[in-house]
């Protein structure tokens, strides 16, 4: 049975103050644990984020790691800053990284292997344009995408894994994928971490939905068999996100 996880991308958004006041206020409603939920805070409001939810089971997570240990990279954070930090999860290839940043499947399974080295969660984000889904390549770059990023990942630790997938064409947009839609997505991906680790552990393996998920449409979305949760944007900034964590409790 896996267990559902709902985590909160903040990307460049919130300052110490305003991580201080969301998560005070949210940590009060995820007192059990049925559920996990996790916040990927931008590097500044880690520390602060650790402190605001020290009793708690609240993960807190991080948006991107270097793929090197250390070094000459200005401006980049190692995973050693982040495991230092009390860091447990990281998002890798985003696709605003992707676009913005140029990050490739290659970068986006080194950065997975760091991680998986280091105990931490690698939420690796795969998904199409809607230019790809029209073409109806959607499905074949997914496949690629999902199979580049785990590229020599063990399978002991490929059920430590989780992966969203993301419809560019949902993301900030008001634009949700149909429940039917994201689990057929979801499903694949499944059926690929099934070809490359076997039935068994893909069945661990959790998969998340990401795109415009709010308090109204979760709960439909998390009905779904294969969706093990959501990564969520604009709507994890809001008390309201409380909304969407209940959502994956029932
Ligand atoms: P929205 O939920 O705002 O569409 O963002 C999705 C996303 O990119 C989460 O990482």
């Amino acid at each position: 049975m896996r267990k559902k996880i709902v985590i909160g991308n903040w990307k460049m958004n919130m300052t110490r103050g305003e991580t201080k006041s969301l998560l005070t206020i949210v940590k009060e409603s995820v007192k059990d644990n049925t559920v996990d939920v996790a916040f990927a805070v931008p590097f500044t409001d880690i520390e602060t984020a650790r402190d605001v939810l020290e009793d708690t089971n609240i993960i807190v997570g991080a948006q991107n790691v270097h793929t090197e240990p250390r070094g000459a990279y200005t401006g980049e954070i190692s995973v050693e800053m982040l495991k230092d930090l009390g860091v447990d999860c990281c998002i890798v290839g985003h696709s605003e990284r992707r676009k913005y940043f140029g990050e490739t499947d290659e970068i986006v399974n080194k950065k997975a292997k760091v991680l998986i080295e280091a105990n931490i969660i690698p939420v690796i984000c795969v998904g199409e344009t809607l230019d790809e889904r029209e073409q109806g390549i959607h499905l074949d770059l997914i496949r690629t995408q999902v199979k580049k990023a785990l590229a020599d990942i063990e399978s002991t630790r490929a059920e430590e894994v989780i992966i969203a997938y993301e419809p560019l064409w949902a993301i900030g947009t008001g634009v949700t994928a149909s429940s039917e839609q994201a689990e057929e997505v979801c499903s694949f991906i499944r059926y690929i971490v099934a070809e490359v680790y076997g039935v068994s552990i893909s069945e661990n393996v959790r998969i998340l939905y990401v795109g415009s998920v709010n308090e109204n449409n979760a709960k439909e979305l998390f009905a779904m068999e294969n969706i093990d949760g959501a990564l969520v944007g604009g709507a994890s900034l809001k008390p309201t996100f409380i909304e969407i964590i209940n959502a994956a409790k029932e």
